[in-house]
């Protein structure tokens, strides 16, 4: 299946400011320089907020992490789990299409999706209100068939219980998850006949759906709000997470200052950073013309860009010239992407840059 942006697009994409606190926060787990790693889990934020990613939202978190567009847009694109079309504004329907389900009677459940949300998956409901799509097994085998709603799991549907349950969801309900036949987990149907001395507790409701009655949090999109941000490597504690909801100023897509001296001082490990190469001569504007679109180079996104431009490069020749000391240098002086030089080739890259525009202009 081919994995496309939608050509339905948002103008514009910001994380709420916990939410913002939260990715930061993630990206100080990893090595310095290496803060793309925390590509995946700063894009599923993203798309816990807004239900699904649009690409100004690809392009945000791309800056944020300061990656180039398209490497962001691979992983958003290569994982099926990101939706890169619309949600409904209630939920998306995940149906279990996989062989168990499929035997106990998936294919009812999406014909029901069909007839009530809308007759393809990816689509919206002429309200908005749904969407629906089929999944691989989502691991509830022994309550199949069953769904994924929101953030939880609705087991042993059949046709006309999903029905209902749209119908709930519809009117603004959030129906109990978990098993829809009363069964207490996943017992045999007949009623538990092994482990007997296990016998389920007196609960009303197994763990699982214990805790999502308790969160309330089934249908609801993510602010930031709900639980503590806990860094404990920065010091950090579930109060951050009311601090950041007054924060000025912090739905930026950039580092705050404080947090960027966090991630670029060196740790003890690497110990004392001793000076490497030679400054490659830089000019104090771009020639007229204007700066070349050093985003071109493979691995260089708009904070390199900029990174560069406070050094003083502006265009590909610059870059197609240094020799291997000021690439040291370079390396060694890009806060926050030391060693991109080398490890994405860009003097390579923009010497073929650099060809391709000069047999363009001539
Ligand atoms: S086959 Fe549906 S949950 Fe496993």
């Amino acid at each position: 299946m081919l994995r496309r942006l939608s050509p339905i697009q948002p103008d514009s994409f910001e994380f709420t400011p916990a939410n913002l606190e939260w990715a930061q926060a993630q990206m100080t787990k990893y090595p310095e320089g290496r803060q793309q790693s925390a590509v995946i889990p700063v894009l599923w934020r993203a798309q816990e907020q807004e239900g699904w990613l649009s690409r100004p939202a690809i392009e945000y978190v791309a800056n944020l992490l300061g990656m180039a567009y398209i490497r962001v847009l691979e992983v958003a694109t290569f994982y099926f789990m990101f939706q890169l079309h619309p949600v409904g504004r209630i939920a998306n329907i995940q149906i279990c299409g996989t062989t168990t389900c499929m035997i106990c009677g998936a294919e009812e459940l999406i014909a029901i999706c069909r007839e009530k949300i809308s007759p393809t998956p990816h689509t919206l409901s002429d309200d908005g209100k749904f969407s629906w799509e089929e999944v691989e097994c989502l691991g509830a085998c022994a309550n199949a068939p069953m769904a994924q709603i929101g953030k939880d799991y609705y087991e042993d549907l059949t046709a006309e219980k999903l029905a209902k349950l749209i119908d709930d969801m519809a009117a603004g309900n959030v129906p109990r998850p978990g098993p829809q036949d009363g069964r207490f987990s996943s017992e045999a149907k007949e009623g538990q006949n092994a482990l007997t001395n296990l016998l389920p507790p007196s609960e009303a409701d197994n763990a699982s759906v214990a805790l999502a009655l308790e969160l309330g949090d089934t249908l609801k999109r993510i602010d930031g709000t709900e639980v503590p941000i806990l860094t404990p490597w920065l010091g950090k504690s579930g109060a951050s997470a009311d601090a950041a909801k007054t924060g000025d100023g912090a739905a930026q897509p950039e580092l705050t200052s404080e947090s960027r001296e966090e991630a670029d001082t060196p740790t003890e490990a690497e110990g004392e950073v001793e000076p490497t190469g030679r400054k490659p001569e830089g000019f104090s504007a771009p020639r007229e013309g204007g700066a070349d679109d050093l985003k071109r180079i493979s691995g260089v996104g708009p904070k390199l860009e900029e990174l560069l431009h406070s050094l003083g490069i502006y265009h590909f020749d610059q870059i197609a010239g240094w020799d291997s000391d000021e690439i040291a240098w370079i390396d060694a002086n890009l806060e926050g992407f030391k060693g991109r030089v080398t490890r994405d080739e860009w003097v390579k890259q923009a010497r073929e840059l650099r060809n391709d525009d000069k047999g363009a202009s001539s």
